[in-house]
Protein backbone atom coordinates (compact mmCIF):
# COMPACT_ATOMS: atom_id res chain seq x y z
CA UNK A 1 0.00 0.00 0.00
CA UNK A 2 1.22 3.40 -1.05
CA UNK A 3 1.39 6.30 1.31
CA UNK A 4 -0.82 8.22 -0.28
CA UNK A 5 -3.51 5.16 0.24
CA UNK A 6 -2.56 4.15 3.47
CA UNK A 7 -3.35 8.06 4.58
CA UNK A 8 -6.60 7.93 2.87
CA UNK A 9 -7.69 4.39 4.82
CA UNK A 10 -7.04 6.06 7.89
CA UNK A 11 -9.35 9.52 6.95
CA UNK A 12 -11.93 7.23 6.17
CA UNK A 13 -11.81 5.29 9.30
CA UNK A 14 -11.43 8.92 11.14
CA UNK A 15 -14.74 9.87 9.02
CA UNK A 16 -16.45 7.11 10.48
CA UNK A 17 -15.77 7.25 13.62
CA UNK A 18 -16.83 10.98 13.95
CA UNK A 19 -20.02 10.34 12.09
CA UNK A 20 -21.08 7.07 14.15
CA UNK A 21 -19.57 8.06 17.79
CA UNK A 22 -21.51 5.49 19.27
CA UNK A 23 -19.54 2.87 17.35
CA UNK A 24 -16.34 3.45 19.72
CA UNK A 25 -18.71 3.82 22.80
CA UNK A 26 -18.42 1.16 25.08
CA UNK A 27 -21.55 1.83 27.83
CA UNK A 28 -24.49 4.10 28.81
CA UNK A 29 -28.12 5.00 28.49
CA UNK A 30 -29.84 4.81 25.75
CA UNK A 31 -26.82 3.01 24.35
CA UNK A 32 -27.20 0.49 26.27
CA UNK A 33 -30.89 -0.38 25.45
CA UNK A 34 -29.37 -0.72 22.10
CA UNK A 35 -27.06 -3.15 22.66
CA UNK A 36 -29.37 -5.19 24.67
CA UNK A 37 -31.63 -5.21 21.50
CA UNK A 38 -29.88 -8.33 19.36
CA UNK A 39 -31.14 -7.23 15.65
CA UNK A 40 -33.96 -4.76 16.79
CA UNK A 41 -33.31 -1.27 16.78
CA UNK A 42 -35.65 1.70 18.43
CA UNK A 43 -38.51 2.32 16.09
CA UNK A 44 -38.52 6.41 18.35
CA UNK A 45 -37.80 8.25 21.29
CA UNK A 46 -39.89 9.13 24.29
CA UNK A 47 -39.19 12.49 25.60
CA UNK A 48 -41.21 13.72 29.07
CA UNK A 49 -42.71 16.65 29.39
CA UNK A 50 -42.01 15.94 33.24
CA UNK A 51 -39.65 14.50 35.68
CA UNK A 52 -41.51 12.11 38.25
CA UNK A 53 -39.74 11.55 41.54
CA UNK A 54 -40.27 7.85 42.32
CA UNK A 55 -37.14 5.49 41.60
CA UNK A 56 -37.02 4.01 38.32
CA UNK A 57 -39.78 6.57 37.25
CA UNK A 58 -39.15 8.89 33.75
CA UNK A 59 -36.76 11.98 34.30
CA UNK A 60 -38.31 15.07 31.93
CA UNK A 61 -33.99 15.40 31.45
CA UNK A 62 -33.84 11.98 29.83
CA UNK A 63 -35.28 10.53 26.92
CA UNK A 64 -36.23 6.77 26.25
CA UNK A 65 -35.98 4.61 23.08
CA UNK A 66 -39.48 2.70 22.05
CA UNK A 67 -39.49 -0.29 20.31
CA UNK A 68 -42.16 -2.06 17.85
CA UNK A 69 -39.98 -5.39 17.67
CA UNK A 70 -38.44 -7.56 20.15
CA UNK A 71 -34.88 -9.42 19.09
CA UNK A 72 -35.81 -12.55 16.64
CA UNK A 73 -37.26 -15.46 18.26
CA UNK A 74 -34.69 -18.43 18.43
CA UNK A 75 -34.65 -21.77 20.30
CA UNK A 76 -33.33 -20.03 22.99
CA UNK A 77 -33.95 -16.30 23.67
CA UNK A 78 -32.12 -14.47 25.75
CA UNK A 79 -33.48 -12.00 28.00
CA UNK A 80 -33.53 -9.76 31.02
CA UNK A 81 -36.19 -10.85 33.65
CA UNK A 82 -37.89 -8.26 35.68
CA UNK A 83 -40.17 -8.51 38.77
CA UNK A 84 -43.83 -7.73 37.78
CA UNK A 85 -46.60 -7.11 40.67
CA UNK A 86 -49.97 -8.75 38.92
CA UNK A 87 -52.20 -7.62 41.57
CA UNK A 88 -54.80 -5.37 41.94
CA UNK A 89 -52.72 -3.90 44.52
CA UNK A 90 -49.72 -3.34 42.27
CA UNK A 91 -48.15 0.17 42.73
CA UNK A 92 -48.80 2.73 40.25
CA UNK A 93 -52.11 1.78 40.09
CA UNK A 94 -51.81 -0.47 36.95
CA UNK A 95 -53.77 -1.91 35.11
CA UNK A 96 -55.59 -5.74 34.52
CA UNK A 97 -53.79 -8.25 32.40
CA UNK A 98 -53.94 -7.53 28.91
CA UNK A 99 -54.19 -11.27 27.71
CA UNK A 100 -57.81 -11.93 30.07
CA UNK A 101 -58.58 -8.21 31.57
CA UNK A 102 -57.65 -9.89 34.82
CA UNK A 103 -55.41 -9.09 37.94
CA UNK A 104 -53.68 -12.31 38.92
CA UNK A 105 -51.61 -13.05 42.54
CA UNK A 106 -48.50 -13.04 42.58
CA UNK A 107 -48.28 -16.74 43.72
CA UNK A 108 -49.39 -17.52 40.30
CA UNK A 109 -46.26 -18.21 37.49
CA UNK A 110 -47.36 -15.31 35.22
CA UNK A 111 -44.99 -13.36 33.40
CA UNK A 112 -45.55 -10.10 30.70
CA UNK A 113 -43.38 -9.87 27.55
CA UNK A 114 -42.07 -7.24 25.80
CA UNK A 115 -44.38 -6.10 22.79
CA UNK A 116 -42.29 -7.49 19.76
CA UNK A 117 -42.65 -10.99 21.79
CA UNK A 118 -46.13 -10.50 22.98
CA UNK A 119 -46.44 -10.47 19.57
CA UNK A 120 -50.14 -8.82 19.36
CA UNK A 121 -51.54 -11.53 22.14
CA UNK A 122 -50.08 -14.19 19.84
CA UNK A 123 -48.30 -15.57 22.82
CA UNK A 124 -51.48 -15.02 25.08
CA UNK A 125 -52.27 -17.66 27.57
CA UNK A 126 -49.34 -19.94 26.29
CA UNK A 127 -46.65 -21.26 28.55
CA UNK A 128 -43.14 -20.27 27.99
CA UNK A 129 -40.12 -21.90 29.39
CA UNK A 130 -37.47 -20.26 31.33
CA UNK A 131 -34.17 -21.04 32.00
CA UNK A 132 -32.12 -19.54 35.05
CA UNK A 133 -29.91 -20.64 38.10
CA UNK A 134 -29.84 -23.75 36.84
CA UNK A 135 -33.01 -24.46 36.93
CA UNK A 136 -36.52 -24.80 34.64
CA UNK A 137 -39.87 -23.63 35.08
CA UNK A 138 -42.89 -22.81 32.95
CA UNK A 139 -44.30 -19.95 33.01
CA UNK A 140 -47.94 -18.33 31.61
CA UNK A 141 -48.36 -15.30 29.36
CA UNK A 142 -50.70 -12.97 30.78
CA UNK A 143 -49.37 -9.52 30.18
CA UNK A 144 -47.83 -7.00 27.75
CA UNK A 145 -44.36 -5.24 28.63
CA UNK A 146 -45.44 -1.77 26.92
CA UNK A 147 -41.94 -1.15 24.65
CA UNK A 148 -43.62 1.86 23.13
CA UNK A 149 -45.29 3.87 25.68
CA UNK A 150 -44.38 4.78 29.21
CA UNK A 151 -43.77 7.77 31.77
CA UNK A 152 -47.73 8.17 32.16
CA UNK A 153 -49.91 7.23 35.05
CA UNK A 154 -51.05 4.10 32.62
CA UNK A 155 -47.77 2.93 33.22
CA UNK A 156 -47.15 3.93 36.60
CA UNK A 157 -44.31 6.62 35.29
CA UNK A 158 -42.26 4.06 34.11
CA UNK A 159 -40.12 4.16 31.54
CA UNK A 160 -41.09 2.20 28.15
CA UNK A 161 -40.07 -1.67 28.57
CA UNK A 162 -36.45 -2.53 27.09
CA UNK A 163 -37.29 -5.19 24.28
CA UNK A 164 -35.80 -7.82 25.67
CA UNK A 165 -37.99 -8.61 28.82
CA UNK A 166 -39.80 -10.86 30.87
CA UNK A 167 -41.20 -9.76 33.36
CA UNK A 168 -42.00 -12.25 36.02
CA UNK A 169 -44.43 -12.51 39.24
CA UNK A 170 -42.69 -13.56 42.15
CA UNK A 171 -43.75 -17.09 41.98
CA UNK A 172 -41.35 -17.29 39.08
CA UNK A 173 -38.33 -15.74 40.97
CA UNK A 174 -39.22 -18.14 43.88
CA UNK A 175 -39.54 -21.33 41.67
CA UNK A 176 -36.12 -20.57 39.96
CA UNK A 177 -34.33 -20.53 43.55
CA UNK A 178 -33.79 -16.39 42.91
CA UNK A 179 -33.92 -15.01 46.40
CA UNK A 180 -32.70 -11.96 48.03
CA UNK A 181 -30.38 -9.00 46.33
CA UNK A 182 -30.42 -10.96 42.96
CA UNK A 183 -34.12 -10.36 42.47
CA UNK A 184 -34.96 -7.50 40.20
CA UNK A 185 -33.08 -8.20 37.15
CA UNK A 186 -31.79 -11.51 35.73
CA UNK A 187 -29.90 -12.72 32.80
CA UNK A 188 -32.12 -15.47 31.82
CA UNK A 189 -33.10 -17.54 28.68
CA UNK A 190 -36.64 -18.46 27.70
CA UNK A 191 -38.21 -20.83 24.31
CA UNK A 192 -41.89 -21.28 23.36
CA UNK A 193 -43.63 -24.47 25.19
C1 LIG B 1 -26.53 -9.85 31.18
O1 LIG B 1 -26.49 -9.85 29.77
C2 LIG B 1 -25.97 -8.66 29.20
C3 LIG B 1 -26.11 -8.70 27.70
O2 LIG B 1 -26.44 -9.93 27.20
C4 LIG B 1 -24.53 -8.49 29.64
O3 LIG B 1 -24.00 -7.31 29.09
C5 LIG B 1 -24.47 -8.44 31.15
O4 LIG B 1 -23.14 -8.37 31.58
C6 LIG B 1 -25.13 -9.66 31.75
N1 LIG B 1 -25.22 -9.48 33.19
C7 LIG B 1 -24.85 -10.41 34.04
C8 LIG B 1 -25.01 -10.07 35.49
O5 LIG B 1 -24.40 -11.49 33.71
Amino acid sequence: MTMTNCLLVLAIVGLVFVSFPGLSRGDGGAHRGRELAGGCKPSGTLRPTRSHSCEDCCSARQSYPTYTCSPAITGSNNAVMTLNNFDADGEGGSDPSECDGMYHSNTELVVALSTGWYANNRRCNKNIRINANGRSVLAKVVDECDSLHGCDKEHGYQPPCRPNVVDASQAVWDALGITGEEVGEYNITWSDA
